[in-house]
């Protein structure tokens, strides 16, 4: 296998991505790269690091040229709340970033990762065990980008043969790098509050059920979607992936469990609710399973421990 680049590489995804691919691959053979926040001494010195602007196509091109490059993680991406506050700059960012790393993955003949997300489906798909194939349409904008986005990977396979594979995460939970700007990431915030706090303000109804993952299995099921079979693989693209379903109610009762003077209160950001109501509350995940061998390790509770664990030692 040849070098890897890894787009959005300074986000909440793309922070674990590097550590585990440069673990697998070795520091010099994975190339991170990001633009809107400064990288840290630590990741300069873990290894080759490119200030990169995927919406540069030029860019994008000289960094594939540059490191020779053979893979793409394409992890930059701008979040539904976010992307509602500027729909024009999440269009401009979500779909003329995908459009560069196609493009590069068409003319170098790389494999590409893609990502997809719970919020692809939208109010009038099936709300329970929604389905791998389905309506879908979404109302946001984040939304939109992200069907759009599994069209145009989809089409770079057919019309191309660009190997470009991807999931549809649902909210995923991290203790390295928070998310910034997404519907989900209450579920993130809420950790930390609890162990900083113990209590958390959340800005979503407590009977919201959304879809949710923690970051190892994401990371885990990513990088062996890559891996995969080409010949198993029926969907290739956004494939739903599922490891848990829960309401704020029921996380915070979870954290309880380990802080049992841990409070929620709620104050509603109607922005957000309104998206979270128009997505899944769980997926059927069974595609992912029967082709390329899905199997989540971590549930509300094993998540909540381990959450508790990793963040009381870092806020110490
Ligand atoms: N976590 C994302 C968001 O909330 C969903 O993909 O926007």
């Amino acid at each position: 296998m040849g070098k890897i680049l890894i787009t959005g590489a300074l986000g909440q995804i793309g922070s674990e991505l590097m550590i585990t691919l440069r673990k697998q691959h070795g520091s010099d053979n994975v190339v991170v790269a990001g633009h809107v926040k400064a990288p840290s001494e630590e990741v300069l010195k873990a290894g080759p690091f490119e200030t990169l602007d995927a919406t540069d196509m030029e860019a994008v091109v000289a960094v594939v040229k540059k490191h020779n490059i053979t893979t793409i993680y394409h992890m930059a991406s701008i979040l539904s709340g976010t992307g509602e506050k500027n729909p024009q700059k999440a269009w401009h960012v979500n779909m003329g970033g995908l459009y560069n790393v196609l493009e590069a993955g068409r003319m170098f003949n790389l494999s590409l990762f893609v990502p997809s997300s719970i919020a692809a489906f939208g109010p009038t798909s099936p709300m329970d065990h929604t389905p791998q194939d389905t309506i879908q349409r979404p109302t946001s904008m984040y939304g939109v980008t992200k069907v759009a986005g599994e069209l145009l990977c989809d089409y770079y396979f057919l019309k191309w043969g660009v190997d470009v594979r991807g999931l549809r995460y649902p909210g995923l939970i991290s203790n390295l790098t928070l998310p910034g700007g997404g519907t989900t990431d209450y579920a993130v915030e809420i950790y930390y509050e609890a162990i900083k706090q113990k209590t958390y303000s959340c800005f979503l109804r407590e009977d919201t059920y959304l879809d949710m993952m923690y970051m190892p299995d994401a990371i885990e099921g990513s990088i062996q979607l890559m891996e995969a079979d080409p010949s198993k693989l029926i969907h290739r693209n956004a494939f739903n992936i599922s490891a848990m379903s829960f309401t704020p109610k029921m996380i915070a009762a979870a954290i309880q469990k380990y802080i049992p003077d841990f409070t929620i209160t709620y104050n509603i950001d109607p922005v957000r609710q309104g998206i979270a109501d128009s997505w899944p509350n769980s997926f059927d995940d069974s595609a992912a399973r029967k082709e390329w061998g899905w199997n989540p390790k971590y549930n509300l509770d094993n998540m909540t421990k381990d959450m508790l664990d990793t963040l009381s030692k870092k806020l110490k």
